[in-house]
């Protein structure tokens, strides 16, 4: 038998080498490689693995078989993000930080396509009474829909039985649920539940049995903060899509966003707001802002940030505050802190304000994080707004990108942005036609 060796996986991006390096040497991060004893790189000589595919079809045929096409999950936001629905075979990854709501998100979606077919909720981290619970709330009945089936396992082998198992067509599963793929672990490879070589193996295995029975599959992967080991940036490259669900806890705003996607698009956001009866779809973007419409008071201005192809009204809060510390502070919350450190800069270059000997915390309401540069000149005038102790006038909106030498640049889809701010009301716009910020009269 052939001597096996040791493999090192990155789990930042996913790539495996022979020896351990302390910096990834394909993407240059440090301290990402772990061992993976039990997944061996496949030795020269031995036997290749049968694939499923072993006959050559043509697409016609592929086509005519209904089973391998796509279906929409009927929840409005989930088929923006998606495209053409849920593909036969394909395999999705619902990521998101422990407690976002993406097992809310998914017993939504099993409720959903019950109704048409049969699902297999696999739960690797509750327990099938938990997760039937919760499908009895959120379906609004006291016995759920008979073709949703649990099981409660985070054994691979006990899932691929299930699923492999020979099936007269009409039961076969139109959606399979893995929650979560972090939580299952396979014979075929070593460590614990969670270690890369783990997720890898099982999410191979799955995948194949996805493909080979053309059940869509979409596994669920928890990402920290800190981004630990084997987040979803090695699953990334296993899966077909990938969907990422963000919010801020302490808020009801949920971001659905496709991040990667082989069958559809992927600048396209979902919108969805956290209720007592699960995820809400937001179809109309505006409604979350125009619900908390401010007053116009120093330090609010109000931007329009594009959320895939939608504009979205977002509120950015500025306060500045004399300092009494050598190195004043810099908080920001939704916008990343070097943005806020740069406009700070600018400021005091160009408008001259003396923001050295003040403190400037500055947040994006509902939650939000912006990264669009679009939002610069309402962070500028936020800032400004409340280091005179002025509000901007009423009904404003400030839209457009801020250089170095305090000119303000074009941002994509400007006419979008504007016609979407008129219909919601707004009667003055600080835009990219005022070239230059020194020359926006306040
Ligand atoms: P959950 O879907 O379990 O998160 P995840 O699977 O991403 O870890 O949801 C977690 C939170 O959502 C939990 O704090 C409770 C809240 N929640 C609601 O507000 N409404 C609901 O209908 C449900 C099911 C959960
Ligand atoms: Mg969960």
């Amino acid at each position: 038998m052939a001597k096996s060796g040791s493999l090192f996986l990155c789990s930042s991006c996913g790539n495996e080498f022979s020896k351990w390096t302390g910096q990834c040497p394909a993407c240059g991060e440090w301290n990402t490689l772990v061992e993976a004893s039990g997944l061996v790189a496949p030795q020269r000589g031995s036997k290749p693995r049968r694939t499923t595919m072993t006959v050559p079809v043509r697409p016609r045929d592929v086509l005519a078989d209904k089973s391998r096409l796509t279906f929409k999950t009927k929840i409005t936001e989930f088929d923006r993000v998606l495209g053409p629905g849920l593909t036969a075979g394909g395999v999705y990854l619902l990521a998101g930080e422990p407690g976002i709501g993406k097992s809310t998100l998914l017993t939504q979606l099993t409720v959903q396509t019950a109704s048409a077919g049969r699902v297999l909720y696999v739960c690797a981290e509750e327990s099938p009474a938990q997760v039937a619970t919760r499908i009895a709330r959120i379906s609004n009945e006291k016995y759920p829909n008979e073709h949703i089936f649990l099981l409660g396992t985070n054994v691979l082998e006990a899932v691929l039985e299930t699923l492999n198992k020979p099936q007269a067509a009409s039961d076969r599963f139109s959606l399979v649920i893995v929650d979560s793929i972090q939580t299952v672990t396979t014979s075929l490879a070593d460590g614990q539940a969670g270690t890369p070589s783990q997720i890898r193996a099982c999410t191979n295995l799955l995948s194949e049995s996805a493909k080979a029975t053309g059940t869509p599959m979409i596994l669920v992967g928890h990402v920290t903060k800190a981004g630990t080991v084997a987040g979803p940036k090695l699953l990334e490259h296993m899966v077909d899509a990938v969907l990422q669900l963000e919010g801020d806890r302490h808020y009801d705003l949920r971001l659905l966003r496709g991040i990667k996607n082989r069958f559809g698009p992927t600048d396209e956001t979902g919108l969805f707001r956290m209720t007592s009866s699960g995820l809400e779809s937001i179809t109309d973007p505006n409604a979350v802002f125009l619900d908390q419409s401010p007053k116009a008071a120093p330090g609010s201005a109000v931007s329009l940030i594009m959320e895939g192809t939608r504009p979205l009204t977002v509120e950015v809060q500025a306060l500045c505050v004399p300092s009494e510390l050598a190195i004043p502070r810099r908080v920001a919350q939704g916008i990343p802190l070097p943005r806020l450190q740069l406009i700070c800069a600018i400021l005091t270059k160009h408008l001259h304000l003396k923001l050295g000997s003040f403190d400037v915390f500055v947040n994006v309401t509902s939650g939000l994080n912006i990264r669009e540069p679009a939002a610069d000149l309402a962070l500028a005038l936020a800032i400004y707004s409340s280091y005179k102790n002025k509000p901007l006038p009423d009904k404003s909106v400030c839209i457009g990108e801020l250089g170095l030498l305090g000119e303000i640049r074009p941002v994509p889809f400007l006419d979008k942005r504007l016609k979407q701010a008129k219909q919601l009301g707004f009667k003055q716009f600080f835009t990219p036609e005022a070239k230059s910020l020194k020359l926006i009269k306040l």
